[in-house]
């Protein structure tokens, strides 16, 4: 399967550009989240899990964690992660995320954190899709850029450095919105012994407006529940303050039979 963004390049970047993100916190609070809806015997699916952070760090906490992602850069280097960290790497797959009733298996948690939601085209097909693997009261939580944050406060272009061990990179970032999208056209330098080596990639990431998305999705039996998510948009911190949060409970609808 060829994916667009997240190749080799980036990837093995992915975690030095975002080592100052609060993975433990995020995963601190999903925990308290899941404590109020559930039992802690339940199953995570980490959608878009990329480096394994959340996965990682929720496996710390004893919760079963799958993880699927459509990048298998970022998939190998969450299975080293994992391993480096005496757990098992098995349950991470090289999955699209509109397959992801291919796993055959019902989850109570859903995750896709990080603005996985951004890279998804058509969400109401991955919602339907995402019905197969649900348990019933399943719980779904995402990050998404909310379009009038992003209208207000629009796309800039930014230049970071990050040093690492051995190397220095640097991140050009030019954004622009087209539609309903982000067109975020990247270009990275990596400088090591005085020698430089570049690569770029574009991500279109879509921006949305969560009461006409959660209306879309509500009639396939999703409902957003209001538990004040704040304290999220605190641990994220980001200039832009484009991240909002959203909590989606699968609501099966009982089906009754006419039969007497
Ligand atoms: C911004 S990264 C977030 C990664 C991780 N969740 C985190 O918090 O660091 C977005 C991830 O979503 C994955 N992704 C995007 N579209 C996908 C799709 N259709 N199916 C599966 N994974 C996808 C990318 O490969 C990438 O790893």
């Amino acid at each position: 399967m060829e994916n667009k963004f997240f190749k080799k390049d980036y990837s093995l970047l992915y975690d030095v550009i975002y080592s100052k993100k609060n993975y433990k916190a995020e995963a601190n609070l999903i925990s308290q989240i899941i404590k109020k809806f559930h039992t802690p015997n339940i199953k995570i699916l980490d959608i878009g899990c990329g480096t394994g952070e959340h996965t990682l760090e929720l496996l710390k906490k004893g919760y079963k964690v799958t993880g699927i992602d459509f990048s298998n850069e970022m998939l190998k280097i969450a299975k080293k992660k994992l391993l480096s960290n005496k757990l098992y790497s098995n349950n991470l797959f090289n999955l699209n995320a509109y397959d992801v009733n291919k796993l055959e298996v019902k989850f109570n948690v859903i995750l896709m954190m990080f603005n996985v939601i951004g890279y998804l085209d058509d969400v109401h097909f991955f919602f339907e899709k995402l019905k197969d693997c649900l348990e019933p009261n399943a719980l779904v939580f995402f990050d998404y850029w909310s379009e009038k944050a992003v209208k207000k406060n629009p796309p800039k272009t930014t230049k970071k450095e990050f040093l690492y061990k051995d190397f220095k990179a640097t991140r050009i970032s030019k954004g622009k919105i087209i539609k309903n999208k982000v067109k975020v056209d990247l270009i990275l330098n990596i400088i090591k012994e005085n020698k430089t080596k570049s690569f770029d990639e574009t991500h279109n990431v879509g921006f949305y407006d969560i009461r006409s998305l959660v209306k879309t999705i509500q009639k396939l039996g999703y409902k957003k529940k209001n538990i004040g998510l704040n304290k999220f948009e605190k641990i994220i911190n980001s200039k832009s303050q484009w991240e909002k949060f959203c909590l989606l409970k699968y609501e099966k609808k009982k089906i009754f039979s006419t039969k007497s």
